[in-house]
């Protein structure tokens, strides 16, 4: 079987899935009989590619490598808009990896929209749509019978939306909480060891995994996306991030810090989804937890979810230290869950 992606956004995640269909490219056709094709590939500054045939993947890496850009690559290279190469390229299947609009969550839900409507199956890392728009596209993808998968917009690959779908069938999830945001924890802990905050977001710069401007995860931004995003696919919230009761860690002082160790404990920027009535109410706040609380050892870049369940109880899921490999691969087993349910004849 082939199968035929479009890309819109090839950055960080865009160009780490590339090396990951490459890698597995073998194994893939050989258990699972899938030959899997990019057509197109769409960025806002570094060139677009449109295809009747399979895309190079390691000369579009290459380029984007030595270049800086896609556009020496061919006749390929279109100047059309993202929208125009979605409707125009003959993909069955549209990654969405644009960068995150806090905002809006544009213009990837209209990216999404337009792959859905031309009845494309979707996957995408990019949690705006999810956190302002989840509902409208998960109707229309069923509407058109097509797959949605988002399971790199939260955890990047660690499974939480497919650990719910897939393996806790026929469980109410009553709430959730989390460290979801890897920077502020990790501000957090250098601030437990002495440092200042301004010291701590440096470090996190200097290491790459915090932005030039950190106010997206300092001031919660960030998090509250993310809880929005799993409150909206598990707790049927209809929110958005502009809705979440949202405090980052600026207002947490070094003295705050201190007095929490004094009494072992520790101070966690912690987002919540907790139902009330028909409501579900979203937080991100800072929150003083023991040495009895599962996120007690969660620290540095590291993140955590407790989904709280009617008939499992608590569970929680830990992950550690992310690298950017995580995310192209929660892209990698989404379509491989296509994958099967198309062969199997089932739709989400
Ligand atoms: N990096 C991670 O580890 C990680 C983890 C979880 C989730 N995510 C999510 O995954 C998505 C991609 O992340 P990333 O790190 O790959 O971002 P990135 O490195 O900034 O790459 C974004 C890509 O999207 C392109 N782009 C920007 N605006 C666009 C537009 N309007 N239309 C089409 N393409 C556009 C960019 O083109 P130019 O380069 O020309 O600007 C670039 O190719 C984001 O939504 C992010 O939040 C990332």
């Amino acid at each position: 079987m082939i199968l035929r992606i479009a890309m819109i956004g090839f950055g960080n995640v865009g160009q780490e899935f590339a090396r990951l269909l490459l890698a597995k490219r073998d194994w893939l056709l050989r258990t699972k009989g899938l030959d899997a094709e990019v057509l197109a590939i769409a960025t806002k500054t570094k060139g677009s590619l449109i295809s009747k045939r399979a895309l190079d993947l390691d000369k579009c890496l290459r380029l984007i490598k030595e270049d800086g850009s896609l556009s020496a690559y061919g006749p390929e290279t279109t100047t059309l808009s993202p929208k125009q190469i979605i409707g125009e390229c003959d993909a069955d299947l549209m990654i969405e990896l644009s960068p995150l609009n806090i905002k809006t969550g544009q213009p990837a839900i209209d990216h999404i929209k337009a792959a859905l409507e031309s009845g494309m199956d979707v996957i995408t890392a990019n949690k705006g749509p999810i956190a302002f728009a989840y509902s409208d596209l998960i109707r229309l993808a069923r509407s058109k019978g097509v797959h949605f998968r988002f399971e790199g917009t939260v955890m990047d690959g660690t499974p939480v939306f497919n650990l719910v779908e897939k393996t806790l069938p026929g469980c109410e999830i009553l709430g959730l909480s989390g460290i979801l945001n890897s920077t502020s924890n990790f501000v957090l802990a250098e601030m437990a060891s002495g440092k200042s905050m301004e010291d701590a977001i440096k470090i996190a710069q200097k290491r790459g995994f915090a932005e030039a401007d950190p106010s997206l995860d300092i001031e919660g931004w960030d998090a509250a996306a993310k809880i929005t995003a799993l409150a909206n696919v598990m707790m049927d919230a209809r929110a958005n991030p502009k809705l979440v009761d949202r405090q980052g860690i600026g207002g947490v002082s070094q003295l705050d810090i201190e007095k929490a160790a004094r009494q072992r404990k520790k101070v966690k920027l912690i987002a919540s989804a907790v139902r009330t009535g028909d409501c579900v109410k979203l937080s991100v706040k800072p929150e003083i937890i023991g040495t009895d609380d599962p996120f007690w050892s969660v620290d540095g870049t590291s993140s955590a979810l407790t989904i709280k369940t009617d008939l499992m109880g608590d569970i929680t899921i830990v992950e550690r230290d992310h690298l950017v490999t995580q995310t192209a691969y929660a892209v990698f087993s989404d379509l491989l869950l296509v994958l099967e349910s198309i062969r199997s004849g089932t739709i989400r």
